[in-house]
C-alpha cells in the first residue's frame, strides 16, 4: 500500500476564488487537487472544462503550489476531451468505463500523452472491467456515491469493493493508487483506509466544513484525516 493522499474535490470550493482555495488547501497539508468534470449527459450536473484546468495549472505554477491535478471525467463520450485535459495540465485522468466505446484505446491515449490513467467504478459497476487492462492502469477510483453531486452520503458497500480492488492491485504487483470518492469525512476516513484505500477524495468534508473567515480554516480538518 502506498503513502496516503488527501485529494480535496474542488467541486465544493468557491469557483470565484478557486486558485486561492486550492493554494490554501494544499498549504494546509492536502496532496492532490481532485477536479470533477461533469457534462449534464453522463451525469445530471454541469461543471468545468479544460479552460479552467489550464488557468488553475498556470496559477499553481506561478504561485509555487506543487500538487498533481487529478481529473475525474464524468463525460460521455469521454475520448474527445481527454487530450484537452492533458494539454491543460492534468497529471491523472480517470474515466468511467461505461463512458468509453474503447476503454483500452482511451487508456492508451492518456498514457501516450504522458499522464497517469485510471478507471472509475460506480456503485453498480463490476470490477471485471479491469481484467484485460490492468497493465495500463495507474489508479482505480471507487465511487462511494452515484456520481453527479457533492455532499451525498457514503454508500457502505464501497468498502467491500475497495477490499476486492486492493487484492487485485496487490496480486498485480503494479504501482496503482486506490482512490475513493464520495461522502468521505473525518468521521469515516479511518474505516475507508482500513479497507485498503490510499487516496481519499473529500469535497464537502473539507470545503463544506471550513469557516470562510479563518485563513487557516483547512488545517484542522486535514490534520484529522
Ligand atoms: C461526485 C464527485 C465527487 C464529489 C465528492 O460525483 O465525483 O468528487 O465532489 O464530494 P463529497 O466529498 O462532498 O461527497
Ligand atoms: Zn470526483
Amino acid at each position: 500500500k502506498k503513502e496516503n493522499w488527501i485529494a480535496p474535490s474542488i467541486l465544493s470550493a468557491d469557483f470565484a476564488t478557486l486558485g486561492k482555495d486550492v493554494k490554501d488547501v494544499i498549504a494546509a497539508g492536502a496532496d492532490v487537487v481532485h477536479f470533477d468534470v461533469m457534462d449534464n449527459h453522463y451525469v445530471p450536473n454541469l461543471t468545468i472544462g479544460p479552460l479552467v484546468c489550464e488557468s488553475l495549472k498556470k496559477f499553481m505554477d506561478r504561485e509555487g503550489v506543487k500538487a498533481p491535478i487529478d481529473v475525474h471525467l464524468m463525460v460521455k463520450p469521454v475520448d474527445r476531451v481527454i487530450p484537452d485535459f492533458i494539454n491543460a495540465g492534468a497529471d491523472y485522468v480517470t474515466f468511467h468505463p461505461e463512458a468509453s466505446e474503447h476503454i483500452d484505446r482511451s487508456l492508451a491515449v492518456i498514457k501516450d500523452m504522458g499522464a497517469k490513467a485510471g478507471l472509475v467504478f460506480n456503485p453498480h459497476t463490476p470490477l471485471h472491467y479491469l481484467e484485460h487492462v490492468m497493465d495500463k492502469i495507474d489508479m482505480i477510483l471507487i465511487m462511494s456515491v452515484n456520481p453527479g453531486f457533492g455532499g451525498q452520503s457514503f454508500i457502505p458497500q464501497a468498502l467491500e469493493k475497495l477490499k476486492a480492488a486492493r487484492q487485485l492491485i496487490d496480486a498485480s504487483g503494479r504501482d496503482i493508487r486506490l482512490e475513493i470518492d464520495g461522502g468521505v469525512k473525518v468521521e469515516n476516513i479511518r474505516e475507508v483506509a482500513a479497507a485498503g484505500c490510499d487516496t481519499f477524495v473529500s469535497g464537502s468534508g473539507i470545503f463544506g466544513k471550513a469557516n470562510a473567515n479563518d485563513a487557516n480554516r483547512y488545517d484542522t480538518i486535514i490534520k484529522q484525516m
